[in-house]
């Protein structure tokens, strides 16, 4: 179903799938190493995701995974917080949105002269930034969640062709170059001959190679692995060097950095298309592995002004390659029920090889999705995975779908407690909704469970060592039923023995207790996170944190707000970015006499540091601004984005609320409205005074 023919509970229920599955993948990602989808299959998700979001922009929720940049970084390493986010980059996939992508970046510039971009190839390897003080590499840092990333400084040191000294003397005194760390074809089959050798297993692709090898503890480690590293772009900088992309690529490798020789330039979206060919032909002679051409604005004042969407620059995108298809069997769906009850089908298949990678298992989604393929077991399908890892199901292969029933229910019973699984129907819309939810919350022990992996998942309360398989045996075992229970776990039963059980050691057991001790303190943001409420993703938690500072406050505060005329809904309601569906689930929970007991007994063995408050440092931060009329130096959106980043709201319409109207020529009712108000209104160069 196309997003224009959704109803906006069923896009809201796709989009809460969406999300789920993306960011179980990031997290196979970026924490395992392990992707279980191919990069096509998770780009198209992704751009699902996307799709719906531009349709239904008020479904979108801040913890949405489009406005995130990767992962939490593992605790393996110390460590560092970028002086720069590192940024990801959005995609295109055909010509079409290539065009849209040009037209966009022209009207946020409000410019119509030629605008120069490079291309170049996406390699699909790991990024780093790599820190320089006075020409000496002092740092080394993987990406992260972008804001704070693993410092791998030991490691990097170790890959051959990164300086630990730069040529020249034109640098900067504080330079981060950064750039993809990858291994090449031919090094990567040499590896895994050894692994091979070794008896031990193949690595799936050269990016998990590289990865693996990156992260090593032991940098020796490191030193043996056939790393390399292209530069493509820069963070911290004491002072600029460059004027454009292209002069800053050619000054990286002036200073001792390989960098990819296939950069040029263009300023046609032609001749971007034509060297996008002209690469996707080489591909195979590359020797490395690249998924997709990327597209980046040269001038880097334009950059400047353009700047980033959350996770991304909206001065450069990747034009990704298409996704690998292949046919195989449907064997059987198996259906998995999730934290938040819903009721997941998988499609389990014939093993088949992809690009590479050898597939078992796509996700279905939900029963629409089955219907709409008109799948049965024992079909031949076309799956299809993109780039590394999870696949798709395209279609039936062999077989006349049309004379076939749109019959697949999944069980109206879930497979795991046996209550009730039911589609919801959305109050508002009265459709009914894609996700078919187990109804028995906590007492269903598959919710439960997952509820628990949650809580203890990284960016909860990332407690090492314990993940998904011992949680299920310590519930099996009734030795943990709600989160309090992980923190008595070792009091309540002396005589565990845990080195005594199946796959525990000695050492895996003292540091799984030494792992819970050390998680005894949490921030209220990641406490409301690991807790795991519908609709209260990170970015919620954050918003809430931040608002309510104190874990005490926010939690008095939502139990009065689950009486809806209270001064504390409105309240809840009033913070930006909080909407209507998160409020209510945290009014829910917190109105439940039964959770607040569960959060009890867990406060009594945890403390709860308080969220910082915000600081004001700009003239503009807090006030509510109001641009009408039209602008003649930039466009509304990058007068808005301006005025967001300092602080300020930007409002739609004139209020008492408002503190500036800024009015170009042809401003006409907001400006007499504002008149009548009294409110402040200012020209477009009084307000450029105002904030600069
Ligand atoms: S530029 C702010 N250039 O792709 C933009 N990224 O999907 C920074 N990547 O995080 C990225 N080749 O790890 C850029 N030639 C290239 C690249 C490239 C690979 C990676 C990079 C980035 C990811 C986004």
């Amino acid at each position: 179903m196309s997003p224009s023919d959704m109803t906006e509970a069923q896009a809201k229920g796709r989009i809460k799938f969406l999300s789920l599955e993306i960011r179980a993948h990031d997290e196979a990602y970026y924490q395992s190493d392990d992707p279980n989808v191919s990069d096509a299959e998770y780009d198209s998700l992704r751009k699902e995701l996307v799709n719906l979001e531009t349709q239904f922009p008020q479904l979108i929720v801040k913890d949405s995974p489009t406005q995130k940049i990767g992962s939490n970084p593992s605790s393996k390493f110390s460590k560092i917080k970028h002086g720069v986010p590192m940024l990801s980059l959005d995609n295109v996939f055909t010509e079409e949105e290539l065009s849209e992508f040009l037209v966009r970046v022209k009207k946020y510039l409000n410019i119509n002269n030629k605008i120069y971009f490079t291309a170049e190839p996406k390699i699909d390897g790991l990024s780093a930034g790599i820190l320089y003080k006075n020409g000496k590499l002092v740092r080394g840092a993987t990406r992260g969640d972008g804001r704070v990333g693993e410092d791998i400084t030991a490691n990097i040191r170790t890959v051959d062709n990164i300086p630990h000294t730069l040529s020249g003397t034109d640098w900067p005194e504080i330079l981060e170059v950064r750039g993809e760390v990858y291994i090449g074809h031919d090094e990567f089959a040499a590896m895994n001959k050894t692994q091979l050798a070794a008896g031990q297993a193949e690595y799936k692709n050269p990016r998990n190679a590289a990865a693996g090898s990156l992260r090593q503890i032991d940098a020796n480690v490191t030193a043996s692995r056939p790393l390399k590293f292209f530069a493509y772009t820069w963070g911290e900088l004491s002072a600029p060097f460059a004027a454009t992309q292209m002069e800053a690529v050619e000054k990286f490798k002036t200073w001792g950095f390989d960098v990819n020789p296939l950069m040029a330039r263009f300023e046609t979206a032609k001749g971007l298309l034509d060297h996008y060919s002209d690469i996707a032909l080489r591909r195979a002679d590359l020797r490395y592995d690249i998924d997709g051409v990327v597209y980046k604005v040269d001038d880097l004042a334009l950059q400047e002004r353009l700047g980033f969407v959350s996770r991304a620059p909206r001065w450069a995108t990747a034009h990704k390659f298409p996704a690998e298809k292949a046919i195989t069997v449907l064997e059987d769906i198996d259906v998995q029920v999730g934290r938040t009850g819903a009721l997941t089908p998988v499609a389990r298949l014939t093993p088949v090889n992809v690009g590479g990678v050898l597939v078992s298992n796509a996700t279905l989604h939900n029963e629409d999705e089955i219907n709409r393929l008109r799948l049965r077991i024992g079909d031949k399908v076309e799956i299809q995975r993109a780039g590394d890892v999870i696949p798709q199901v395209l279609r039936v292969v062999d077989a006349d779908i049309s004379a076939r029933e749109a019959d697949y229910q999944l069980p109206t019973q879930c497979p795991v407690c046996g209550a009730d699984a039911v589609r919801d129907i959305d109050e508002k819309t009265g459709k009914i909704d894609v996700v078919r939810r187990c109804t028995n919350g906590l007492s269903c022990p598959a919710q439960a469970v997952e509820s628990l992996i949650h809580f203890v998942s990284r960016r909860a309360f990332d407690i090492d060592g314990m993940g998904a398989k011992q949680i299920e045996a310590f519930y099996n075992q009734d030795l943990v039923k709600e989160p309090a229970d992980i923190f008595t776990l070792e009091s309540r039963n002396p005589d565990i023995k845990l080195e005594t059980w199946e796959g525990w050691g000695q050492t895996s057991a003292s540091n799984l207790f030494a792992a819970i001790k050390a998680k005894r303190e949490i921030d209220t943001a990641k406490l409301l996170y690991a807790l795991g409420l519908r609709h209260i993703g990170q970015g919620t938690s954050e918003l809430l944190a931040k608002h309510y500072i104190s874990w005490a406050a926010l939690s008095d505060s939502a139990i009065k707000a689950s009486d809806h005329a209270s001064a504390a809904w409105l309240d809840l309601l009033s913070i930006d970015g909080v909407g209507g569906a998160a409020a209510g689930s945290l009014t829910t929970f917190f109105g439940s006499e039964e959770h607040r007991a569960v959060i009890d007994r867990l406060l009594s063995q945890i403390s709860v540091i308080d969220a910082e408050r915000p600081t004001h440092d700009s003239p503009v931060s807090g006030k509510t601004v109001v641009f009408t009329g039209k602008l003649e130096r930039f466009s509304r959106d990058e007068a808005k984005a301006r005025a967001q980043s300092l602080g300020a709201k930007v409002a739609g319409s004139v209020s008492a609320k408002t503190d500036y109207l800024v009015a170009g020529p042809g401003a006409g009712s907001k400006l007499k409205k504002a008149a009548d108000l009294g409110v402040n209104t200012l020209t477009e160069d009084e307000w450029l005074v105002l904030i600069s």
